[in-house]
């Protein structure tokens, strides 16, 4: 039976170094780590996400700052808040939480966030930071970070040797990953939904990082044995058993058939998703240990 890696465990320990170098940040060069995360609209599974992202900044002694804004706020009014927040010297990390309204244009908004405060390291000069494989000089999405923690803590830094397959090619999850795998000298291939015969590409996967967004696809038999798996997934499905009208979270990876082949594997919930909030809190004091001219403390 495979290693359950534990999401919880992993992030609690991130988080307490963040908040020891965010207090010794703050005694030593009397700067308080600054996070702004932006909302726009309502959809119920990114205001709880912000809501976390919130709480977890507190926890950690972050001045932390939430902008709630109204579905129709217009893309101006939006940009003009990032400018205010790229102008603000009291914060270091911004984060606009996607998707965002049709009408706003995503990419847009995106690469007018500061790039020495885009904690997302969705900016072109973060993301060509990490594809140059300047990875300790480039803010790394917060997800693929986290689930090469997970990953390191199984298979130690250097995956010289290791076949890994991320399926999934977005650009805030599969590409990244792909950058960080090749970094870590990993043999990586990125299969997507036009990849010929996937569970036979799986099956050569060491490791093996699922980031499709469709429940439970990725079988037993997709498994090499002794792989490592991460699931990035986080599907809500009916639970009829739970209750009329009742959901509950899974992955994209079949967990109860995958961990009686793999050697290690995230369960969902309590796996990669702790990890892309701690990942979030290292981003943003890491911004502002460079911002105060302070070398930063490795995650
Ligand atoms: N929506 C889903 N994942 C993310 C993320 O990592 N960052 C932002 N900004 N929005 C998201």
């Amino acid at each position: 039976m495979a290693e359950r890696i534990d999401g919880a465990v992993l992030a609690g320990e991130v988080l307490e170094e963040v908040k020891a170098a965010a207090d010794r940040l703050k005694d030593q060069k009397g700067v308080q780590t600054g996070l702004a995360v932006v909302i726009v609209g309502e959809d119920p599974a990114s205001q709880a996400y912000v809501r976390s992202k919130g709480l977890r900044a507190n926890e950690c002694g972050f001045k932390s700052v939430t902008h709630k804004l109204a579905e129709d706020t217009s893309e101006a009014d939006l940009l003009g808040l990032i400018d205010d927040l790229n102008a603000d010297d009291t914060i270091h990390g911004i984060l606009v939480q996607l998707p965002l309204p049709g009408h706003i244009d995503e990419g847009k908004v995106i690469q007018a966030i500061d790039p020495d405060k885009d904690v997302d390291g969705f900016s072109f000069i973060n993301v060509g930071k990490l594809g140059t494989g300047q990875v300790g000089d480039a803010f790394v999405p917060c997800t693929p970070a986290g689930s090469m923690l997970m990953i390191e803590r199984v298979l130690g830094k250097d995956l010289s040797g290791k076949n890994a397959v991320v399926v999934g090619r977005s650009n805030i999850v599969g590409k990244p990953m792909f950058n960080l795998l090749l970094a870590a000298n990993a043999t990586v291939t990125v299969a997507h939904s036009r990849t010929a015969d996937l569970p036979a590409l799986c099956r050569t996967a060491d490791i093996l990082v699922a980031a499709v967004g469709r429940p439970l696809m990725i079988k037993g038999d997709w498994v090499k044995p002794g792989a490592v798996v991460i699931d990035v997934g986080i599907n809500r499905v009916p639970a009829p058993e739970k209750g009329e009208g009742k959901t509950r979270l899974v992955g994209d990876v079949d967990y109860e058939e995958a961990e009686k082949v793999a050697s290690a594997i995230t369960p969902v919930p309590g796996g990669v998703g702790k990890m892309t909030i701690a990942m979030l809190m290292a981003n943003a004091v890491t911004s502002a240990y460079r911002s105060a001219g302070e070398q930063p403390p490795r995650f």
